[in-house]
């Protein structure tokens, strides 16, 4: 009978990467309370036009990789490709802008693109990102790239490169997308398929395509950053001055301008060493007009998103967590249902215990144990229980001793400290 299997590009997590995925988890949880960000949970599938509306119709993204479908209702739903335009609609949704001037937000959670599986490229991954509404910059905007830099560090990530640009706005954008069309006017007939067709819709994608023949015109492209405007210019400056006083390295590059069409002035990405070509650990920026274009007031926002498998690759492999502090084994299958309750007891206690139950023999129970890696293997045998007490075996010294059942827990994490 062939085999039910998981959709290409999609991963399981089993228990040790799990543990792995948590730590990741936790360390941003907590770096990023302490900068006063609240959690935001929404769903996983959203109306497709919000994601059309706020990414961008002519993006890879909503051109080539969404997950979309009708529901059996004849609605049009989307698998969210990223959790930028999900937390803006709860943001409106809720009215959020009325009750407070800055929100700042955090989410975690697995997103959904269809692209090329490759190492560090799937189609199912998992982001950590923050947002901010109602701060203009450019002084947050340095701070929270700050923070993701000292973020990797903590994760041991030290290799590292900082790329940051700014798209400007308005006018700037205006004027930079008129000199971008007399650019490639004239070399048209080299462009790749998908960059003639983007020429007359959305030109700064040009600058982001990875074909050969579109990148080779880029190079000798205008620059954006040659183009920003008198205000657009303050910002910039504000946000490379404050980079500068934090001591946060980072690299100006006039070419960057990311997958998404929602972007505005600030622009940054963070490489690392993967040990592929997905080397884009984290990215984000500024993106001022996206709630005024989904019907809200205009509300100033930035923010940045990470993808976790990346850390995951880039992280130094850590020496394995311990998880599990004892293993209760049992000296005769007669013993297991004491060995039921010693556990209990011994985890209300606030110790970490793994019972072997099975009633297989002590050798094969011994064998598991050292496996387990506990650092306290118990042994439940008739005639101690009689005497009131319990075989303790600590594996590092190998040293074996008998200990009273009566004040167990206490002694155990005396030994284990
Ligand atoms: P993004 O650059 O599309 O930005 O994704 C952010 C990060 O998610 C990337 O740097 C990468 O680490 C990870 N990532 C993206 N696609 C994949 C994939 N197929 N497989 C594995 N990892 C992937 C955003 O999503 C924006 N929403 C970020 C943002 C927040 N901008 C403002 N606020």
């Amino acid at each position: 009978m062939t085999k039910v299997r998981a959709i290409k590009g999609m991963h399981d997590a089993l228990p040790e990467d799990s543990r792995r995925f948590r730590s990741i988890e936790e360390r941003f949880r907590s770096v990023v309370t302490r900068h006063g960000f609240g959690e935001v949970r929404t769903p996983i599938v959203e109306p497709t036009e919000l994601f059309v509306r706020s990414i961008g119709e002519a993006t890879d993204i909503v051109e080539k990789e969404m997950y979309s479908f009708v529901d059996k209702g004849d609605d049009s739903l989307t698998l969210r490709p990223e959790g930028t335009a999900s937390a803006v609609r709860a943001y409106l949704e809720h009215q959020v802008g009325a009750k407070e001037p800055v929100s700042k937000w955090f989410y975690l959670g697995p997103m959904y693109r269809r692209e090329r599986p490759a190492k560090g490229r799937y189609r199912q991954f998992h982001q950590a990102g923050v947002e901010v509404y109602g701060d203009p910059g450019p002084f947050i905007d340095a701070e929270i790239i700050d923070m993701a830099v000292r973020f990797l560090r903590e994760l041991g990530i030290a290799d590292i490169q900082v790329l940051v640009n700014s798209l400007g706005s308005g006018d700037t954008r205006d004027r930079y997308r008129a000199a971008l069309v007399d650019y490639y006017t004239p070399h048209v007939a080299t462009l790749s398929e998908d960059s003639q067709r983007r020429l007359g819709t959305n030109p700064l994608r040009i600058l982001d395509s990875k074909d050969p023949r579109d990148q080779a015109l880029t190079a000798d492209a205008p620059k954006i950053l040659e183009f920003l405007g008198p205000d657009d210019q303050a910002h910039w400056d504000g946000l490379r001055a404050t980079l500068d006083a934090l001591g946060t390295p980072y690299t100006v590059d006039p070419g960057l301008v990311r997958g998404l069409d929602y972007y505005t002035r600030t622009l940054f990405e963070v490489k690392g060493d993967t040990g592929g070509a997905q080397n884009a650990l984290l990215g984000g920026g500024r993106y001022d007009n996206m709630i005024a274009e989904l019907g809200g007031p205009s509300t100033p926002s930035f923010g940045f998103a990470l993808g976790m498998e990346r850390l995951l690759l880039a992280m130094p492999e850590s020496a394995s967590e311990r998880t599990l502090d004892v293993v209760v084994l049992t000296a005769s299958p007669a013993m297991r249902a004491r060995a039921v309750v010693l556990a209990r007891d011994l985890r209300d206690a606030g110790l970490r215990v793994e019972g072997d139950l099975r009633g297989t023999s002590l050798k094969s129970q011994f064998r598991r144990a050292d496996k387990l890696g506990a650092p306290i293997v118990l042994i439940l045998g008739e005639s101690e229980l009689e005497r009131g007490v319990v075989t303790c075996k600590e594996l590092a010294t190998s040293t074996q001793s008998e200990l009273p059942l009566e004040g167990l827990a206490a002694e155990l994490t005396r030994r284990l400290r």
